[in-house]
């Protein structure tokens, strides 16, 4: 995947819907419960509790959407994803720049985290503000996706969701290490994949996919890490 990847409707309108319903009525808490020193000072917005029932289930249909979506399988090559977690920036609340750490304890073990992950609950046309401004090499760039869609961005890139001036933006987060450390290599298996995605369409002979299809499996050989 190139620095950031925009992966549309990974949530249905239903899994939207049914997702929302469920962490509609369950207790926000501060969300620096989950922030280290330099993020808490700037994270000003409210998230779920890890354990809370209403995570717990509302997770599970984000899980069930990543484990159907062949493109963030493809571009993330997870290894591991951290259980995904809900937060809501209200009026006035924001999450100002800061970088997601290198390694974080998930559920009594560490990982490290390549990739996150924002996907977008709250219809756009519901919220002023609230956008996910991500710097990268040639400036920053701001996403303020329809709900459903999901942006998955480098762990490392400095980061902010921009304060809310209107409204009520809710959303969904996670971390992923990737088996692919490296996010050159993960974007040469990401395009290699497509290409053979794209022979399989144009009904190129099963000779040449079979010996395409070897290479990418030789590279994410010698490239994973997990
Ligand atoms: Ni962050």
């Amino acid at each position: 995947m190139t620095a950031m990847l925009h992966i549309a409707a990974v949530l249905t309108p239903d899994e939207v819907a049914e997702v929302r319903e469920r962490i509609g009525t369950a207790d926000w808490v501060d969300g620096r419960a989950t922030a280290g020193h330099l993020s808490a000072a700037v994270k000003h917005n409210r998230q779920l509790a890890e354990d809370d029932p209403a995570t717990l289930a509302a997770a599970a249909v984000v899980r069930a959407a990543l484990a159907r979506s062949g493109v963030f399988a493809s571009a993330a090559l997870p290894a591991r994803i951290a259980p995904p977690l809900f937060n809501c920036h209200g009026i006035g609340e924001h999450y100002g720049d800061h970088i997601d750490s290198a390694i974080r304890s998930v559920t009594g073990a560490t990982m490290r985290l390549d990739l996150s992950a924002t996907l977008f609950l709250s219809d756009p046309a519901d919220y002023i503000g609230g956008e996910l401004v991500i710097r990268g090499a040639t400036g920053s760039e701001a996403f303020k996706l329809a709900a459903g869609d999901l942006l998955l961005y480098a762990s490392g890139a400095i980061h902010q969701v921009a304060p809310v001036t209107s409204g009520q933006r809710q959303a969904c987060f996670f971390w992923v290490q990737s088996h692919v450390r490296d996010p050159s290599q993960r974007k040469i298996l990401f395009d290699l994949d497509a290409v053979i995605a794209n022979l399989r369409t144009e009904n190129a002979s099963r000779e040449s996919i079979l010996l395409l299809t070897a290479q990418y499996h030789n590279l994410l050989r010698m490239w994973s890490c997990s």
